[in-house]
C-alpha cells in the first residue's frame, strides 16, 4: 500500500494540522428570548440551559456572553397574549418590549451586533407570520406590517434585520422602507430557505407563538424541495439581501451547501430549537455525550458551507473553549 490515509490521523498534532474546517466564536449568533417584567430568568422546559429574560437580566446575560467572546445576538420577544392582535399592531409600536430591549442593549453594549427578527407571529393573535383572512395568509398586506416592524427595529438600533416570515417580496419591501428612512447601513439577513417542519416546536413553546389554526405550509418551504431554495436565493439576492439563511440546519445541510455553491453572499444557518432539544434530551438520558455531539453538530454546519451559525449552543460552546 503506498496510500495510507491513516498516516494523517496518527496523532493529535497531525490531525489538527490537516483539519479542514474549524469553528470560531466569530461565526456565531446567539438567539435570546425576552419577556416583560423585572428580574426574570424563566427556564424553557424543552430547551435545557436556555431561559427567557426580562430586559435587566438580558443585559446581565449579554454581559456574560461578551466576556466569553460572543458579540452577536438574535433576540426574540415573548409577548403577552393581551398585546396580540390580528394585524400584529404591537410589532411596530416604538415603545414595545422588543424596541425597548434593543435600545437598552445598544446603550450598554454599543459594539454588540443585534440581528432582529422580523415576523408577525410573536405579536399575532392567529400565531401566523402573515395576516389571516378567511383562513388564508395575505401576502402583500403583510409586507406593510413587516416594513413598519423592520423600521421600528432599525430606529431602536438593530444592526441587521432578519425577516423570518417567508412572504414573497419582503426583502425588497423592507430594503425600500429602510432606505427611504435613512437606514442604508442596516443590513438584511433573509431567512431564504426556511422549511415548514417539526423542528421549531420548542421555540414556539418559548414564545407561545404556535399557529392557532392550520400550519405554515403555504409560506414556509416543503422539506422535499431543493431547487426551490435556489429560486428563493435568486429573489432575495435581487431584492437586496446581505445574507442568505437556511433553516433548520441539520436536516438541510445539503441546502446550505447548495446555496454556498450558488451564491457569493455569506450563508447563515439556523441550528433551531428542535435540533438543540434533541441533543440535550439524549445527553440528559446519558444516551450520547452532549458536549461531543454539540461540537460535531456545529462543525457539520460549518463544513457544509455556513459562514454564520445561529445556535442555542453558542454560549455553551464559548464556555467549552475557555476550559
Ligand atoms: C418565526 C420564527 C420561528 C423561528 C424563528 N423565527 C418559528 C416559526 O417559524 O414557527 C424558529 C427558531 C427555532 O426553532 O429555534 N417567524
Amino acid at each position: 500500500m503506498n496510500r495510507r490515509p491513516r498516516r494523517n490521523r496518527q496523532n493529535e498534532v497531525i490531525r489538527n494540522m490537516v483539519q479542514e474546517t474549524s469553528l470560531s466564536l466569530h461565526d456565531f449568533i446567539f438567539p435570546l428570548f425576552i419577556i416583560d417584567g423585572q428580574n426574570q430568568r424563566v427556564p424553557i422546559h424543552s430547551m435545557p440551559g436556555i431561559s427567557r429574560f426580562s430586559i435587566d437580566t438580558l443585559l446581565e446575560e449579554i454581559g456574560a456572553c461578551v466576556d466569553l467572546g460572543l458579540k452577536a445576538f438574535a433576540p426574540f420577544p415573548g409577548m403577552p397574549e393581551k398585546s396580540k392582535d390580528k394585524y400584529a399592531t404591537e410589532s411596530h409600536n416604538p415603545d414595545n418590549l422588543f424596541a425597548r430591549a434593543i435600545r437598552e442593549v445598544k446603550k450598554n453594549f454599543p459594539d454588540v451586533v443585534l440581528v432582529t427578527d422580523v415576523a408577525m407571529d410573536p405579536y399575532s393573535s392567529d400565531g401566523h407570520d402573515g395576516i389571516v383572512e378567511n383562513g388564508e395568509i395575505l401576502n402583500d398586506e403583510t409586507l406593510e406590517v413587516l416594513g413598519k416592524m423592520a423600521l421600528t427595529q432599525a430606529q431602536a438600533g438593530a444592526d441587521i434585520v432578519a425577516p423570518s416570515d417567508m412572504m414573497d417580496g419582503r426583502v425588497g419591501h423592507i430594503r425600500r422602507v429602510l432606505d427611504e428612512n435613512g437606514f442604508q447601513k442596516v443590513a438584511i439577513m433573509s431567512y431564504t430557505a426556511k422549511y415548514a417542519g417539526a423542528f421549531y416546536g420548542p421555540f414556539r413553546d418559548a414564545l407561545d407563538s404556535a399557529p392557532k389554526m392550520g400550519d405554515k405550509k403555504t409560506y414556509q418551504m416543503n422539506p422535499a424541495n431543493s431547487r426551490e431554495a435556489l429560486i428563493e436565493a435568486e429573489l432575495d439576492t435581487a431584492e437586496g439581501a446581505d445574507y442568505l439563511m437556511v433553516k433548520p440546519a441539520l436536516a438541510y445541510l445539503d441546502i446550505i451547501k447548495l446555496l454556498r455553491e450558488n451564491s457569493h453572499l455569506p450563508i447563515a444557518a439556523y441550528n433551531v430549537s428542535g435540533e438543540y432539544a434533541m441533543v440535550k434530551a439524549a445527553a440528559e438520558r446519558g444516551w450520547i455525550d452532549g458536549e461531543k455531539a454539540m461540537i460535531e453538530t456545529l462543525i457539520s454546519i460549518k463544513r457544509a458551507g455556513a459562514d454564520v451559525i445561529l445556535s442555542y449552543f453558542a454560549r455553551e460552546y464559548a464556555q467549552y473553549l475557555k476550559k
